[in-house]
């Protein structure tokens, strides 16, 4: 699948976004066929969720802006997406491998009926209707911003690689001040913004900018820093709550016990 610009909805943030949901369902599409490992796949769900929930959330505000008549539907199918791949990860944790290649076809079906035929109907819709405009300008600045964000790190890094080249400092001196320079994406996130964090060292990863240890390392780094009790009643959604208390068990920084009590006392709150 590839983008296409008769796909455009006509606002360029959202336009962005889908592209870059293209090219993810791309990359997914060429390592399914040589044998995807289920770490690789279960990575690869990762970043769709979390992308998906930021993009969606986004999509979502636009519709909301333009007085959108079909948006609980359009929310709807966007949640069970989120919903399925949920499914579909909480299985792989439990040992259960989903057929990879069905996995993938049922992705790259879904987002290409979905861009194609439901996200044009936003298009339509918003054509028609100035209010949308206001919407689209913040939509933007908010897009802009996290490009801003992503490449501020790079001439950091750099900074740092030269350091090492002239020997001012060691490798694993080096190599702690990266993972530091990368923590620093979540410190000033805050608590509230992890996800968006979480997406960002994807894409370093995508880029080849951080490898999968270092992801790791940069994640668990900072959960040590934090107080998983107190910062979770700061969190005020649910699902990024359970998000939250899940990388500390996904990061053995908690025992199974612990992140099973924890996860009971997130529910029985709703
Ligand atoms: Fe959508």
């Amino acid at each position: 699948m590839k983008w296409d610009p008769a796909l455009s909805v006509g606002c360029e943030a959202i336009d962005n976004q889908h592209k870059e949901l293209i090219q993810l369902v791309d990359e997914l599409e060429s390592v399914s066929g040589s044998g995807i490992s289920s770490e690789l796949l279960a990575r690869s769900l990762k970043f769709i969720v979390n992308y998906s929930r930021h993009h969606f959330s986004a999509e979502e505000e636009l519709m909301k802006s333009i007085g959108f008549d079909d948006l609980p539907r359009h929310k709807e199918i966007h949640n069970e997406l989120i919903q399925k791949i949920t499914d579909i990860l909480l299985q792989m944790k439990d040992g259960h491998n989903p057929a990879p290649l069905e996995l993938v076809n049922y992705f790259i079906d879904w987002v290409k009926k979905h861009v194609m035929e439901e996200d044009q109907k936003i298009g339509a819709f918003w054509r028609t209707n100035t209010s949308g405009a206001k919407y689209m300008a913040d939509a933007e600045v908010k897009t802009k911003s996290v490009s801003e964000r992503r490449a501020s790190i790079l001439p950091r890094l750099d900074k740092l690689k030269e350091l090492f080249r002239i020997k001012l400092i060691e490798i694993d001196d080096f190599k702690a001040k990266k993972i530091g320079l990368f923590e620093s994406i979540f410190i000033e996130l805050g608590v509230n913004k992890i996800s968006e964090g979480l997406s960002d060292l994807d894409h370093f990863l995508r880029n080849s900018i951080i490898s999968s240890k270092e992801q790791s390392a940069i994640i668990a780094s900072y959960l040590q820093k934090l107080d998983l009790e107190k910062d979770l009643e700061s969190i005020p959604d649910i699902e990024d709550k359970l998000i939250f208390v899940r990388l500390f068990r996904e990061h053995e920084i908690i025992s199974e016990d612990k992140f099973v009590e924890l996860k009971t006392r997130i529910l029985d709150a709703i």
